[in-house]
């Protein structure tokens, strides 16, 4: 297994350009599946959970192509021959489940693997099967397998109430509704940039959606969709990682395509920290001039709320704040531990069920850490970067899930971190 060596050191220059959203193209990758038309879509990261939904979508008969190094998507299911998501593709990747709904709606049968534990908490799916339920399917699981069922006639539009925003729900009955009889009207639904990206998309398939950015999105069924190309939007968690970056070392960044209304709660902690953030006519530039960050409180929340995924990294930061943090986590359970990793070197955590108190040092030293999930792993990167000496972070097939050539993006920074291979 690869592991990355990073040599902490001084400010970094420079700009980064941040790719497109990892999370919006896992839920754009499946909507191909509503269509026998081709959907195109630029702007692709280039990670490997994108060839894991590649895999799977592929193995239900859909064509995917990755064109300009992987770039863009060329995708075709005009012939499907498979409506089994196997255990073995969708235990690797939760969001594989994002391919229910769509599958159910196309063809009216489909049989998905329940993605089983992850480590940052259970991660059920009453929510989706509660709303795909209340658009008629009967869904039944049989030897970890959801079997799901649409009525003779079809999925019918319904009024459905989720219990809390969870997105891969809102995401899954959206793209099932497209293609159900009548009006389905979402109450509570996730607010996420990758939800209005994915109505974007699926209006441009021809589906007509109302309200995406707001909890209540309405839908009206038509009876096909046809092809588009679409442009997956920036990546919002990405962009927050590399802000963090002069954050926690010093210095300047540009982050490229970057705005502040995918990342506006994140950059009022960032400000209140004393982080300064300019909008530039290409993006975002982040500095810290002078002195310790201050520490600030910090509350995980659905969007517009600080996001969950940026959590591990702003506790990065808040390891050498001046003062104390209190960092609650209100999405997932068990979702601090990037926390001992961080101990480990030098930090001064506490942490009491979904709540971490940071109290923060003046620096943290390299060590020999261990990547735990996909955000934790960056999140050690970046303490690393500031910390006095070498950490070796290891497992690191985490992070390549999520961040494209992290070493290349942060060593034009100045950051002097190298990849080893296994
Ligand atoms: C998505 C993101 C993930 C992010 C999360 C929250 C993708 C591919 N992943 O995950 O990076 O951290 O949103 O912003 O887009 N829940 C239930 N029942 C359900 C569904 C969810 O109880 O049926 C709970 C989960 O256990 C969790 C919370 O709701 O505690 C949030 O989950 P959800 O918003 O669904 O996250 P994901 O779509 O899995």
């Amino acid at each position: 297994m690869d592991s990355i060596i990073v040599r902490g050191n001084g400010p970094l220059s420079g700009q980064i350009p941040i790719a497109g959203a990892k999370n919006a193209c896992l839920t754009l990758m499946p909507a191909t599946l509503l269509s026998e038309d081709p959907l195109t879509l630029t702007n692709a990261p280039r990670l490997s959970d994108i060839k894991t939904m590649t895999e799977l979508l592929g193995s239900l008969g859909a064509e995917v192509s990755s064109l300009q190094d992987g770039k863009v998507l060329a995708m075709s299911s005009h012939d499907l021959d498979n409506h089994v998501a196997d255990y073995d593709i969708v235990r690797k990747m939760r969001a594989s489940n994002l391919v229910l709904g769509p599958m159910l709606a196309r063809l009216g049968q489909a049989v998905v693997s329940l993605p089983g534990g992850c480590a940052i908490g259970a991660r059920p799916m009453d929510l989706h099967i509660h709303g795909l339920e209340a658009l008629g399917a009967e869904i039944e699981l049989k030897d970890g397998y959801l079997h799901a069922k649409a009525p003779s006639g079809g999925l019918k539009g319904a009024e459905i109430t989720l219990a809390f925003a969870s997105v891969g729900a809102t995401e899954n009955i959206l793209m099932a509704a497209t293609l159900a009889k009548g009006t389905t009207v979402l109450h509570n639904a996730a607010r996420e940039p990758e939800i209005v990206d994915l109505a974007k998309c699926l209006r441009a398939m021809g589906a007509q959606i109302e309200g995406d950015g707001t909890s209540r999105i309405e839908i009206q069924g038509v009876d096909r969709l046809h092809g588009a190309t679409h442009e997956v939007v920036t990546d919002r968690i990405e962009l927050g990682t590399y802000m963090l970056a002069p954050a926690i070392c010093g210095g300047e960044v540009e982050c490229l395509g970057g705005r502040i209304e995918l990342v506006g709660s994140f950059c009022e902690k960032l400000d209140e920290a004393g982080i300064s953030i300019e909008e530039t006519a290409r993006g975002l530039k982040v500095s810290r001039k002078n002195g310790r960050v201050k520490a600030v409180d910090v509350t995980t929340e659905p969007f517009p709320g600080f996001p969950t995924d940026l959590q591990a990294q702003m506790m990065a930061l808040m390891c050498t704040a001046e003062g104390t943090s209190v960092l609650e986590e209100k999405i997932f359970e068990n979702r601090f531990m990037h926390a001992p990793e961080l101990t480990r070197m030098g930090a001064n955590i506490e942490v009491h069920g979904g709540t971490a108190t940071v109290h923060g040092v003046e620096r943290l030293k390299g060590a020999p850490v261990m990547a735990t999930d996909l955000r934790a792993s960056v999140s050690l990167i970046l303490a690393a970067m500031a910390a006095e000496g070498e950490t070796i972070v290891n497992r690191v097939y985490h992070l390549d899930r999520g961040y494209e050539r992290v070493e290349e993006k942060l060593g034009a920074l100045g950051a002097h971190i190298e990849r080893v291979k296994a």
